[in-house]
């Protein structure tokens, strides 16, 4: 997947994107991060051919997204949207979850066996002929995740998949980035949670105002101070905490508490 100088006005005169190249390489994990507006629900909706360029390229395993259909494009990437009720409009969750797949044009046996593995798996079974309006919070979020993977797509883009979870809700998602990734699957998520995305550990592209301010290792993006204040972004505490003992000679680019802990006692030990 790469976006070629893509640039996006809203038809408002926004200009939610400015020049973004980016390469997304199958298998990685890649964290869009940045203060509110700066562009990455734009980008992420780049990503499955909702919105098309108005300037610049989307390739999606070398297919031009403006000269395909969204259907074509979801079928490789899926996207769930950060208002997990933005994407429901049946009035079940077996039938939500049956949607895409009829589009897709899988058969009445497979798309009966993707749900019900679906289901399954976000533990959702017994909501099968409850309207999707009716779940929690939490639910509603599951069943967006289970609708994507019922069609298995081979990259997954999450917009802002923490917001309003819970630190157990944080931890199943956590694991569930982690073994989809483990599967062979490109996830991209969208976030400013600094912390669990300084747990996770991705690739990361920082964005400002709709222009890529930095890309490259979690290590070195969230620890870069000047950086972090230029996007409007705290630093995660572990890192915030280090910078305060710089002047003692402690290293501040860690993002662990292991690692953090270890840095300390090698200069207390000097
Ligand atoms: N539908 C829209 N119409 C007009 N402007 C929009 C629309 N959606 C987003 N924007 C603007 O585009 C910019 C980027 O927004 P967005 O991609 O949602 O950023 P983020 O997801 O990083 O918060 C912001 O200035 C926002 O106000
Ligand atoms: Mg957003």
């Amino acid at each position: 997947m790469v976006f070629e100088a893509v640039h996006y006005t809203y038809a408002s005169g926004v200009e939610a994107l400015r020049d973004v190249n980016i390469e997304f390489r199958d298998g990685e994990i890649v964290a869009l991060m940045g203060e509110n507006g700066s562009g990455k629900t734009t980008l992420l909706k780049h990503m499955n051919g909702l919105l098309k360029p108005t300037k610049g390229r989307v390739l999606v395993d070398g297919v031009d997204t403006a000269k395909t259909s969204v259907a074509q494009v979801s079928m490789k990437v899926g996207l769930v949207f950060q208002n997990a009720e933005d994407m429901f409009f049946e009035s079940s969750v077996y039938d939500e979850m049956a949607f895409a797949l009829k589009n897709f044009g899988f058969t009445e046996e497979k798309i009966r066996r993707r749900i019900e593995w679906a289901l399954k798996f976000f533990e959702l079974e017994e909501y099968e002929n409850t309207s999707p309006f009716l779940l929690s919070g939490g639910e509603k979020k599951r069943l967006a995740m289970a609708i994507i993977m019922a069609w298995s797509p081979p990259v997954i883009c999450l917009d802002e998949p923490t917001i309003g979870q819970d630190s157990l809700q944080k931890e199943k998602m956590m694991h569930m980035i982690k073994m989809l990734n483990s599967q062979g699957r490109t996830v991209v998520l969208a976030s400013h949670d600094v912390e669990f995305i300084a747990e996770l550990k991705p690739r990361v592209v920082l964005l400002s105002a709709g222009e890529v301010l930095a890309d490259g290792p979690c290590e070195e993006v969230l620890t870069d101070m000047r950086l972090l204040e230029r996007a409007s972004l705290t630093p995660p505490q572990v890192v915030a905490l280090l910078k305060r003992l710089e002047d003692l000679g402690v290293d501040y680019r860690v993002l662990d508490v292991e690692g953090a802990v270890e840095k300390i006692l090698k200069v207390i030990r000097k």
